[in-house]
């Protein structure tokens, strides 16, 4: 079954592009697809100038792709050390230790409970964690399904923070986000997704101002 077509998408180095569509619309898929857990049947993924259409997941990893996956999925009877440990699984010891202090640095949180199992964390620690590990691969372009869903405002705050101060210092950022309205607040750019199509796309200020068409493009979904 083919649930994302003809998409025609660029990432600019160092932006944040925000994937926006209804539940089903195929945001998962594309990014699942990138990240390279599914595969593409037709056209090409070219990354930093290469074809990686054929690379496995972990060659991508090591290239600098990382994905913040839909419901975190967290090594649950695990402790946040030993997730953070699997994250840099791709990098050496003495790198993952000073991957850890980084991450510790943008996460406190994370530090107080490090040797807590990532399954007693609260949502937000759940979210703040799984970027972490993320981030413990020195990803280049960072993808992250679904980052407010599901989380208190303030774990909300401090995640988008995060999202923010990486991008300044280079980090590529494609976000799949239900919020739409944050998310236009950090992206540069937007996509939008109906039934795996791309039916939108622009800057994010041309989204803002075209807020009504995608409202109902997102709308159509909703009501159903
Ligand atoms: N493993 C699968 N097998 C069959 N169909 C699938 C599979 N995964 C997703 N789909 C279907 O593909 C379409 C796109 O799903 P996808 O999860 O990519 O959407 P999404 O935009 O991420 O949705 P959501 O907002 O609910 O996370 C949906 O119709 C879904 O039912
Ligand atoms: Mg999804």
């Amino acid at each position: 079954m083919t649930v994302v077509n003809q998409l025609d998408m660029e990432v600019g180095k160092s932006s944040i592009t925000a994937i926006l569509g209804a539940n089903g619309a195929g945001k998962s898929s594309l990014i699942m697809s990138l990240a390279g857990h599914v595969d593409v049947k037709q056209g090409d993924i070219e990354y930093d100038g290469q074809n990686i259409t054929p690379w496995s997941p972990m060659e991508r990893v090591q290239k600098g792709i990382a994905i913040v996956p839909e419901g975190r999925r967290l090594f649950k009877s695990l402790s946040v050390h030993e997730n953070l440990i699997i994250g840099g699984y791709t990098r050496s010891k003495k790198a993952s230790q000073n991957n850890i202090e980084k991450v510790l640095s943008i996460f406190p949180r994370l530090g107080e409970r490090r040797k807590q199992m990532a399954g007693s964390l609260s949502g937000g620690e759940q979210q703040m964690l799984a970027i972490g590990r993320a981030l413990m691969a020195e990803p280049k372009f960072l993808m992250i399904d679904e980052l407010s869903l599901g989380l208190m405002p303030k774990a909300v705050d401090t995640c988008y923070e995060a999202i923010k101060d990486l991008n300044a210092v280079g980090l590529t950022i494609l976000l799949v986000e239900q919020s739409t309205q944050r998310a236009l607040q950090v992206a540069d750019h937007a996509i939008v997704l109906e039934s795996g199509n791309t039916v939108w796309k622009g800057s994010s200020k041309e989204a803002r101002d075209s807020s009504d068409i995608i409202d109902s493009i997102l709308g159509l979904h909703k009501t159903q």
